[in-house]
């Protein structure tokens, strides 16, 4: 096993879209763009899902890669932010008028810390687009990520009274030491309240975030992060390998390569951990994440209903996701969106009245298919070929995986092995047929393990 991480252990794309961002090269204009959402909405009942970054934070967990502004002012941040976001929504309702009456199925408030944001602000956020739609009352998700550090009751409350129903907790490392390696003093009696308090107020699902291959993680540290994670019973887990990117963020640069586990250690404390979950009785579903056989996330794989989008796995697809605020990507059925990356830019042009466009894509027929392939691949553990000249290219790509024993064919159809589960996203890069014909020049993505 440990010459399998040596030989597979290579950067990989995590997936979350095909194209994967840096293969993005046809870029729609604005106007392509809502056009594309126009065609999307065209079936009176498309329904959609809805995204809303919020980048701030009032301090900087040193192993993040996610998009964020670290400030404590407050003042000077959220009345504004709120005003650009509903100023960019005021754009998409001019440009794409059947967004207010289509049914919008989920909506995800994600970060940095949505709850920097106060109750009065993150509800007037909230009314100002909600009170516009019409919501799936019959099957209507509501999701946030939130740091138990800065959420407080009339945070959870006010999201109640907007119809959310499911918390996402960053926790990471329940151990001090770690804790402090990655600048994030999170004590265990605040995490539990703030499950407890989500829970009494009617949230009907909990995720904990974890990650695995932190600086200063050993065996000791991830034993005690389980037994901790077992005494509170989230309903799902995502169990995140470090992604380790200093080009893309600096504050990265902070740890020292000794506190961070070796490959094989690291593998290690996800094996370890896998075991843990599995033995406590959660279920695997897709790459990296966990649930209890109760939750709605195991029913939609066991139908094949599983998805997967920039969020991570979901069991609810809609063909259009759009995505607010900083740096937001949005998915059609056959473009990518994303905003401004830069807090300033993204503002200036929200306040003018613009779609704040950075980039995007065009997906092109081979994409599409491409596209549909990879997400089989990752939400079924296996693809069934209908192009058996692809098929055949495939065998070839992956002849080194198959004397590996991590994937095999039955006739026409390409499966993982319960081994193979690990190396998901490498076996995912003999699909990528953009990748194939392009390797990136620089560093682009995070390790696959
Ligand atoms: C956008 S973050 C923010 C959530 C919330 N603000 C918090 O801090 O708890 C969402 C999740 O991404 C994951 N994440 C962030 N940086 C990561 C990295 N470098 N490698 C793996 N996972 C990461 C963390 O598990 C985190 O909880």
């Amino acid at each position: 096993m440990a010459d399998l991480f040596d030989k597979y252990d290579k950067p990989a794309p995590r997936y979350t879209s095909y194209p994967t961002v840096p293969y993005w090269d046809n870029a729609p204009t604005t106007p392509e763009w809502t056009d594309s959402l126009n065609r999307a909405f065209e079936d009176p009942k498309s329904p959609w899902s809805l995204y809303v970054h919020i980048p701030f934070c009032e301090s900087l967990c040193s192993y993040c890669a996610c998009n964020t502004t670290i400030t404590r002012k407050h003042d000077r941040y959220e009345t504004p932010y709120v005003d650009c976001v509903l100023s960019e929504w005021e754009s998409y309702k001019k440009a794409v008028p059947a967004l207010v009456s289509r049914p919008l199925k989920n909506i995800h408030l994600g970060g940095g810390t949505p709850t920097f944001l106060t109750p009065d602000n993150l509800g007037r956020m909230l009314n100002g687009i909600l009170s516009t739609v019409q919501i799936d009352k019959d099957d209507f998700e509501g999701s946030i990520e939130v740091h138990p550090n800065y959420t407080t009751e009339a945070h959870l409350k006010l999201l109640r009274e907007f119809g959310f129903n499911r918390i996402s907790i960053g926790v990471q490392d329940f151990n001090l030491k770690v804790q402090k390696l990655v600048n994030r003093i999170q004590p265990f009696d605040t995490t539990r309240t703030t499950l407890q308090t989500a829970r009494d107020l009617g949230f009907v699902s909990a995720n904990f975030d974890l990650i695995y291959g932190l600086p200063g993680q050993g065996q000791a540290e991830m034993t005690h992060t389980m037994d901790k994670t077992l005494e509170l019973w989230p309903d799902r887990i995502a169990l995140y390998s470090l992604a380790i990117v200093p080009w893309i963020k600096p504050a990265q640069r902070h740890f020292k390569d000794e506190d961070l586990p070796e490959a094989k250690e690291k593998r290690a404390l996800y094996d370890y951990a896998k075991t843990r979950l599995l033995d406590a009785g959660y279920v695997e579903i897709g790459m990296d994440h966990f649930a209890l056989p109760k939750d709605d996330l195991l029913r939609a794989m066991n139908e094949t209903r599983l998805h997967r989008n920039f969020m991570g796995y979901t069991d609810q697809k809609t063909d259009v996701l759009l995505g607010l605020g900083v740096s937001s990507i949005s998915a059609s059925p056959d473009c990518f969106h994303q905003n401004q990356k830069i807090l300033t830019l993204y503002e200036t042009q929200a306040q003018e009245g613009k779609i704040p466009t950075m980039r995007g894509h065009k997906l092109s027929e081979q994409d599409i298919i491409v596209q549909g392939q990879i997400l089989e691949l990752m939400t079924r553990f296996k693809i069934t070929f209908s192009d058996k000249k692809k098929e055949k290219t495939v065998r070839e790509r992956l002849k080194p995986m198959i004397e590996d024993g991590l994937v095999y064919f039955e006739e026409d159809t390409l499966k993982i092995t319960e081994t193979g589960k690990s190396f998901l996203r490498v076996v995912c890069t003999a699909l990528d047929e953009r990748l194939i014909s392009a390797k990136p020049q620089s560093l682009t993505f995070s390790k696959a393990i």
